[in-house]
């Protein structure tokens, strides 16, 4: 996606070999007008799909995710990763190791939001080792729903985890795969 890939030049940061800044139009500030356009171009690609709901996780897939519910007309959830208040009882949970953040946290999604049945497009901002989408798709597994889709802002494809989960038959869309990256250049596929 040509704007994607022009936002990710003029405003990403390479604060490492594999750690990508994008706080000015996705992680922190969001640049809404790019993230409709995100939603669109998901929409057309998942076109062929007859999905049901769009799930992710807190925090920055829900801009996207929710861009993308908009154009479907269909609800979003997004998987918590802390307890709250009010998200107790019939909980569907999985564990997600971030090897960027070197922390492990348990997502959580309410019964009352996924039901057996449901066609279910998983959306997030980043694809690094797989992790987060691992968690997700376990959530959707439990609550005998099917994921019917992947849709990921920004793939790093120098990191393992879109290929894995290629190979295992996911569908994954990515809508900017980054091959590798340095202060100087950001190199995409
Ligand atoms: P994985 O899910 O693909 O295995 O990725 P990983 O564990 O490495 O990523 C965990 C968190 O770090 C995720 O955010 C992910 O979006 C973020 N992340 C991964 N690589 C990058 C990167 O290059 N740049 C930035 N900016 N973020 C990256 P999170 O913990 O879910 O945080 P948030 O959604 O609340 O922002």
């Amino acid at each position: 996606m040509q704007l994607l890939q022009d936002k990710i030049r003029d405003f990403g940061n390479v604060l490492s070999p594999t750690v990508l800044k994008v706080d000015a139009f996705l992680n922190h500030q969001i640049d809404a007008a790019l993230m409709k356009a995100v939603g669109e171009e998901f929409a057309e690609r998942f076109k062929d799909v007859q999905a049901t709901k769009i799930l992710t996780l807190e925090s920055s897939g829900i801009a996207p995710a929710t861009m993308l519910g908009l154009v479907l007309g269909l609800p979003v959830i997004f998987a918590r990763k802390r307890k709250s208040l009010t998200l107790s009882g019939n909980l569907l949970s999985a564990t997600v190791h971030s090897f960027t953040k070197n922390v492990t946290s348990e997502i959580s999604v309410s019964r009352d939001f996924l039901q057996a049945g449901d066609q279910v497009i998983i959306i997030d901002d980043f694809l690094a080792n797989g992790e987060a989408v691992r968690g997700l798709l376990s959530v959707v597994a439990q609550a005998e729903a099917t994921a019917v889709g992947v849709g990921i802002v920004i793939e790093k494809g120098f990191q393992h985890g879109g290929k894995e989960l290629r190979d295992n038959g996911v569908r994954v869309e990515s809508l900017a795969i980054i091959d590798s990256m340095d202060t100087d250049h950001i190199r995409f596929r």
